[in-house]
């Protein structure tokens, strides 16, 4: 299967930002960790970083036809970008949110994923190894 690895505003800053909250890791680690434990499973992966709202919908509408399942971190606009919600609802790839922390147990604001409903799972709280669940859960989809 080909996976689609998206990581939207912010999280290019991992192991500089907030280590308290995400960790010590960069985000190149992370990805590496990501490849490490995808070796020996029937995957072809492809990372995407952007900080702009516009750059991270073009590259899911890139995805239609191509990828079979997305992995998205979405950052903060999770929490209020109609925009990349129709995005994902648009190109009908099953896809799986992740966030590092537990948007649940922090401010208020982070509650609420718009999101959500278009993505097949939720997965937060469980830093990079969340990277892996979603994967795990992308290849248990039938085509
Ligand atoms: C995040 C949580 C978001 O609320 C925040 O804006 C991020 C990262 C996470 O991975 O925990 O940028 O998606």
């Amino acid at each position: 299967k080909k996976i689609l690895v998206m990581n939207g505003p912010n999280l290019n800053m991992l192991g500089i930002r907030e280590k308290g909250v995400y960790g010590v890791k960069t985000l190149d680690e992370i990805n590496d960790f990501i490849c490490g434990q995808a070796e020996g499973l029937d995957v072809e992966l492809e990372f995407f970083q952007s900080n702009h709202e516009g750059a991270l919908i073009d590259k899911l509408h890139d995805a239609y036809g191509r990828k079979d399942g997305v992995i998205l971190n979405a950052g903060a606009y999770t929490h209020y970008s109609y925009a990349i919600r129709d995005a994902i609802s648009s190109i009908s790839i099953p896809c799986v949110e992740v966030h590092l922390s537990d948007i649940h147990a922090r401010e208020e604001f982070r509650h609420v994923s718009v999101i959500a409903d278009v993505c097949i799972a939720q997965i937060c709280g469980k830093g990079e190894q969340g990277y892996i669940e979603a994967l795990k859960i992308l290849l248990e989809e039938k085509q």
